[in-house]
């Protein structure tokens, strides 16, 4: 198939994810063209200061509960600002959001003075940035069968608004696995950050979206230390659980502004589409057999047992 978009630069290889989305590849990655600006502008222009935190994540790992959590645990006394505003608005992306036009647009300062920023770029394309300054990353990561099905659905709700059809799971399954999807390939951009976490356990906080929900007040009190912010005083476990509560999928879920069917300038989705169940397991009632043996087989040859070993 002749593979054409006006955004498209014409040296990088290009595909077809998704249905009928056209990517291409960057850096041996792959975005979206109407990304690709963003990404360069980024890497062009972004100067982390030492006190900046990066939020890094591949897509629907978790990246909008953690927003919620890293912006509560830096601002507590302004963290009811969730209740009337997006995470996704309080801790933009630098490639979505800050650098998606020509000048960028950093948010408005809060009573924190730490910056707050997310990104899907993996570390192989950020990382050299990400390490001219002493900012601190959290890396979220999820098993990649959830990961998959979070993404299916999420492509799927995309497809009903335009009116088109889901995405056959069996197709989406294999471009997953041969990471043929946006920021894909997964396995790679776990393992750039993952490396680099385990090397630099200091600069980088590698955390699961299944650890996290395992036992979340633990991990919040781990990066609320890890950010240089530890709770702190004898009611610690109070304000503790009120973050945790208050980042909570239902809780979250019950805030007009995460109902909304509007669709924010920087993204095709509406802003209720990160939330669905923020389960671990989901995967379960939609892969078959042979998809989940395809993929724990993948996941055992790329990560070697280090994480979501079956
Ligand atoms: P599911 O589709 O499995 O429900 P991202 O924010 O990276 O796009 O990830 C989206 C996934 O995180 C979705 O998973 C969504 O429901 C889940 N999620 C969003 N907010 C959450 C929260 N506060 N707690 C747990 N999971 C959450």
């Amino acid at each position: 198939m002749e593979i054409q978009n006006p955004n498209m630069d014409p040296s990088l290889p290009k595909a077809i994810s998704g249905k009928n989305d056209v990517i291409c590849q960057f850096q041996g990655f792959w975005v979206l063209p109407i990304f690709l600006q963003g990404t360069k502008q980024v890497l062009e222009h972004f100067k982390p200061l030492p006190n900046d935190v990066i939020l890094a994540s591949f897509p629907k790992t978790g990246t909008t509960w953690l927003k919620a959590l890293l912006y509560s645990i830096t601002n507590r006394s302004s963290k009811n600002l969730l209740i009337t505003t997006h995470p996704h608005e309080l801790v933009p992306s630098l490639e979505l959001q800050v650098y998606a036009n020509s000048s960028p647009h950093f948010p408005t300062p809060t009573s924190s003075s730490t910056r707050i920023f997310s990104t899907h770029m993996p570390y192989q394309i950020i990382g050299e940035i990400l390490n001219s300054s002493d900012c601190r990353i959290v890396y979220v990561a999820r098993n990649p069968k959830d990961t998959l099905i979070s993404y299916w659905h999420f492509k799927n709700s995309m497809l009903l608004r335009k009116g088109d059809q889901p995405h056959p799971l069996e197709d989406f399954v294999s471009k997953f696995c041969e990471g043929t999807v946006l920021f894909g390939p997964y396995f790679d951009h776990v393992l750039g950050y993952r490396k680099e976490g385990l090397e630099r356990p200091k600069k980088i906080f590698f955390i699961t979206f299944e650890e996290l929900k395992n036992d979340t007040n633990t991990h919040v009190k781990r990066l609320a230390e890890f950010l240089g912010c530890p709770f702190e005083g004898e009611d610690r476990e109070e304000q503790v659980e009120e973050v945790v509560r208050g980042c909570s999928i239902d809780t979250l879920k019950s805030h007009e502004v995460n109902k909304s069917s509007d669709v924010p300038s920087w993204c095709m989705m509406p802003y209720n589409a990160f939330f669905r169940k923020g389960q671990v397991g989901d995967h379960a009632n939609y892969l078959t057999k042979d998809m989940i043996e395809r993929i724990d087989k993948l996941t055992r040859e790329k990560f070697h047992g280090s994480i979501f070993e079956e």
